[in-house]
């Protein structure tokens, strides 16, 4: 694996041994580069879970962060993306984490660069590291995939993580289903409300209703929307035992999930980021490491 572009692209096998590494790091092995290698974090978006992790992650394998400000770059003078990051790869740059509003911007980059991408997220297209941190976290609660109900609920049509997470789920042989208003199901077959799905699933993963990508209530209310397809405090009652929760963050609370359910006990929420730490040491040593 020479980048990490889109859940498509990683194999089983490769999801594996990322899983497995990552609970390696988790349990305090160090890492096993054995050059200097630099990392550049070009985010063209918005992040904080992200951003943070890669750059806690880089720093925790050994790698040296290079800092780079969209907002104070030459991209404000008209500079494309290629340029961009063939510029920085000049600069004896290894791998850019890279966030872009534009889908598959990473097309662009294939030819010409000698630089490993990393997409931590292109517009609604995908955000392949925060699926490899649901799937840490569903295994680790599992402890397999054949078979596990998971219900993704919300924004579907907005959201990478349900793009990532249904094609590495599917893959891994879970069981895939959404919840959502028929004006936000995009690709998917979806249920428009929760009565088959809340007492069968064993995850409920929400996603953020995404105002920035011209995604309104569609007549809803923040309430109504909260009453018709968000974890109530009801809904929470009807899971079945051991059944958790999941929400890429950040949230909208009281609407995608009521603000009391955040920190609950199913609730997994701030368990997913710890785990995109230890989730993205793996991802960069195994990207760094075939860089030889
Ligand atoms: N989950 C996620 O991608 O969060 P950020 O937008 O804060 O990075």
């Amino acid at each position: 694996m020479k980048n990490l572009l889109s859940m498509d692209e990683v194999s089983t096998t490769e999801i594996m041994q990322i899983l497995e590494r990552a609970a390696q790091f988790e349990a305090g092995e160090p890492s096993q580069l054995e050059k200097d290698y630099y990392v550049s974090n070009l985010f063209f978006e918005p992040s904080t879970r992200t951003k943070t992790s890669f750059e806690s992650a880089e720093r925790r394998i050994g790698a040296t962060v290079i800092p780079f400000d969209a907002g104070f770059s030459s991209v404000l003078k008209g500079e494309t993306l290629y340029d961009t990051v063939k510029t920085i790869q000049q600069s004896g740059i290894d791998a850019v984490v890279i966030r872009h509003k534009e889908d598959a911007y990473y097309e662009q980059l294939l030819g010409g660069l000698d630089i490993a991408i990393i997409n931590a997220g292109d517009g609604t297209g995908q955000h392949p590291s925060q699926s490899l941190l649901d799937l840490y976290t569903i295994f680790k609660e599992f402890g397999r995939f054949e078979g596990i109900n998971v219900t993704i609920a919300g924004d579907v049509a907005h959201s990478r993580v349900a793009k990532s997470d249904a094609v590495a789920l599917t893959k891994l042989g879970a069981n895939v289903n959404f919840v959502c208003p028929p004006e936000w199901q995009g690709e998917f077959d979806a249920h428009y409300d929760w009565d088959q799905q809340i007492e069968t699933s064993d995850v409920i993963m929400l996603l953020r209703v995404q105002h920035e990508r011209d995604a309104a209530y569609e007549g809803f209310t923040k309430e109504s929307y909260h009453e018709q397809y968000g974890l109530t405090i009801d809904r929470e009652k009807q899971m079945k035992d051991g059944a958790i929760i999941m929400h890429p963050a950040p949230i909208n609370r009281g609407v995608e999930i009521d603000t009391t359910l955040v920190e609950c006990e199913r609730s997994r929420i701030f368990a997913q980021m710890k785990n995109g730490l230890f989730i993205r040491m793996a991802i960069l040593e195994f990207i760094l490491k075939g860089r030889g």
